[in-house]
């Protein structure tokens, strides 16, 4: 029997000073760190105090250095736009130099915050790590929110500049960022001091004299600029996330513990060794795309591939396949809702069986559960391991997994694997007793975090405090719940909060609610993730209209559909409005959206004693169920 796996995870949670100090010694340091694990200021805990690094440095220059100038870092496939490019370490770290220049040039300084709202172009990976190289914070807005949730990030990162593209490609949609930005511009009540704009030629757009400024024609005449040494406790990025209100939260990532369990995780859970080509098909705009597509695979030497598309359409449901057998991908990384949609268009797998996939090691699926008869369909195909494994924007790498790079112990189907090494994970009941085995119950990890995970929020580590370490002292409550089972595997059954997964997009309810509560004719409301087969769950709206107008339900559903998807955009894939007489809530008027959840989706719920009204359910089960 291999206990690989289980001598080292206990290790890690025996003794995480000594495990993570030899973690930390596979990095390039300029000074090693004088304090392994140590508390800050908000008794927060931090990793690696005292250690001097760069992460851009480690992402690029270190290999170069090393004699692998030549070997492809970057490979970037724009089915949308029929380009294909190749750059190497050497070609990366040029384009990185002089886009720092052009930073360097606008005054950008180590502290400096810059929001970057770009698709899946090479610029994008660009201006990350230029902006990692001199010390100044990005913050990635992904491309598919609208106008007012780009001016809310803007407003709490209070960026100094934002990096744009004039546009994007959506398929065969035609996505205006200019005017997106420019929008976002005049709602924001921070003002940037400038845009930095690049041109792209199926959408040119206009440029403000001594605001917008050219990306092209800045780097044409960049000097370019080194690294900045910088402090382990130095912020990398902040990426904002959905949570239980219509704030995003701005997560934290810092320089040190971030390059450490990246560079952990893809020898450990990914097996990917350098020189090796790794591929997640994410977006840059998520954290699996700061992660998994920037800074893991080219800290640990891979050649990464930036791909502007989507699983089907572009062309078709092959797009994949084609991908991993032209560049001879050895890890490939997506989510199940994109395994489903190809499912959809290719249900036999035709498209699949004609690629060459000898290369590709292993396939590993994140952003929400994977469903059994996903897991079945592409690991029948694909005759190679299928790995689910589970994390958040919080953690920045796997929490639950299963080592591809040390023991790959069986697979469970419907289970995320095990823990990841120092993520010490338990079942809490309400009561906060350990649940038995195969007991649902919240999900929770012992503090302290291991490195990598977030640090706190931005400027509010009170939020940090209240939102994930409060409920249960002594440990961080993910917001999932879950259970595991005798033999130790864990199954993440989604989660407790008002946080829904659509289409491996995290999205916050309450926002959608505050959105539809401002329309002139709501009452009240309630919006709910429902199941649905492609995109794991949808947002469905219950809505109390007012009294005087219950007879526009039809012009009052367009409306409020528009209105979702002008505020958040269309990620938000809100489609569905129900109007109903009354919502269901207890006594005390809380709405029990989790019993209309299980209304929609026809599982069973237990009535709570305290609920109000309890005909209220058959009016909601008559309304969905009949209508
Ligand atoms: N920029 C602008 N608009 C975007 C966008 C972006 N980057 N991404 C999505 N949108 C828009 C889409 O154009 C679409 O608009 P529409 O309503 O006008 O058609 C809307 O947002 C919803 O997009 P999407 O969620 O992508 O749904 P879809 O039906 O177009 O495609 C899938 C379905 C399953 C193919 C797609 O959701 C997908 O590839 N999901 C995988 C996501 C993923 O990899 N997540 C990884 C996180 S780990
Ligand atoms: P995000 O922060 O956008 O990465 O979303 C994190 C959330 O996605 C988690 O809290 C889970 O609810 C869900 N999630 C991610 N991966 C998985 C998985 N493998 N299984 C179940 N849920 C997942």
């Amino acid at each position: 029997m291999n206990t690989a796996y289980r001598d080292k995870y206990s290790a890690s949670i025996a003794n995480p000073i000594a495990f993570w100090t030899e973690e930390a010694k596979k990095i390039d340091w300029f000074e090693f760190p004088n304090h392994i694990l140590s508390q800050d200021e908000d008794d927060l805990h931090r990793w690696y105090q005292g250690g001097k690094l760069n992460t851009s440095y480690l992402a690029l220059d270190r290999h170069v250095l090393n004699g692998n100038g030549d070997r492809i870092a970057l490979i970037y496939d724009s089915p949308v736009t029929k380009t294909k490019q190749k750059f190497t370490y050497s070609e990366l770290l040029r384009q990185v130099e002089l886009f720092a220049g052009v930073l360097h040039q606008f005054g950008v300084s180590k502290g400096d915050t810059i929001v970057i709202y770009m698709p899946m172009v090479p610029e994008a990976v660009v201006a990350m790590l230029a902006c990692a190289r001199i010390g100044a914070i990005h913050s990635v807005v992904f491309g598919g929110f609208a106008a007012h949730e780009l001016a809310i990030r803007i407003n709490d990162a209070r960026p100094k500049l934002i990096l744009m593209a004039s546009g994007g490609k959506e398929i065969d949609k035609i996505i205006p960022y200019k005017t997106i930005v420019d929008k976002a511009l005049d709602e924001a009540y921070f003002k940037p001091e400038g845009c930095i704009v690049l041109q792209r030629e199926f959408i040119p757009c206009s440029i403000k004299p001594n605001f917008d400024h050219d990306w092209n024609e800045l780097m044409n005449k960049a000097v370019p600029q080194t690294f900045t040494v910088l402090d382990a406790w130095d912020p990398l990025y902040i990426l904002y996330t959905s949570g239980t209100t219509g704030a995003p939260k701005g997560i934290v990532r810092d320089n040190g513990g971030h390059a450490v369990a990246l560079n952990s995780s893809m020898e450990y859970v990914y097996g990917a060794n350098p020189g090796s080509t790794f591929w997640a098909a994410s977006d840059i705009g998520w954290v699996v795309g700061h992660s998994y597509i920037v800074y893991a695979p080219l800290i640990r030497g891979c050649t990464t591939i930036l791909f502007e598309g989507k699983p089907i359409k572009t062309p078709d449901a092959g797009t994949f396949w084609r991908i991993i057998e032209e560049y001879k991908v050895n890890t490939f990384f997506t989510a199940p809702t994109a395994i489903r949609a190809i499912k959809k268009e290719d249900a036999d797998g035709v498209l699949l069986k004609s690629k060459d996939l000898s290369h590709l090691q292993n396939m590993f699926l994140a952003g929400e559960r994977t469903d059994i008869a996903t897991y079945d369909w592409i690991s029948d195909l694909l005759q190679k391991p299928v790995i689910d494994h589970w994390w958040q924007t919080e953690s920045g790498y796997p929490m639950l997994c299963n080592m591809a790079g040390i023991d790959l112990f069986s697979i469970k189907p419907g289970s995320a694997g095990k823990p990841n090494f120092g993520f010490d994970i338990r079942i809490l009941m309400d009561d906060h007793a350990y649940a038995p085995a195969n007991k649902e119950g919240a999900v929770v990890i012992k503090t302290p975090l291991p490195p990598g995970c977030l640090p706190g929020l931005w400027h509010d580590n009170e939020r940090f405090k209240s939102s994930y370490l409060s409920e249960f002292p002594g440990y961080y409550f993910s917001g999932d719940g879950g259970y595991m089972d005798e033999d130790g595997y864990i199954y993440i059954t989604g989660r407790i909060d008002d946080v829904i997964n659509v289409a491996g997009h995290r999205l916050s309810t309450s926002e959608m609610e505050e959105i539809i509560a401002g329309h002139y004719a709501v009452a009240e409301c309630a919006v709910v993730g429902c199941h649905d087969d492609m995109k794991g769950q949808l947002p469905v709206g219950f809505v109390v209209l007012k009294p005087n107008h219950t007879n526009e339900e039809d012009k009052i559903s367009v409306e409020l559909v528009a209105k979702v998807r002008d505020t958040i955009g269309g990620i938000a894939a809100f489609k569905t409005v129900h109007f109903v007489e009354r919502l269901p809530k207890t006594r005390s008027g809380k709405i029990l959206r989790k019993i209309i959840r299980c209304i929609a989706d026809k599982v069973p719920y237990q009535t709570p004693s305290t609920i109000e009204d309890i005909t209220v359910l058959d009016e909601i089960q008559w309304t969905l169920h009949h209508e």
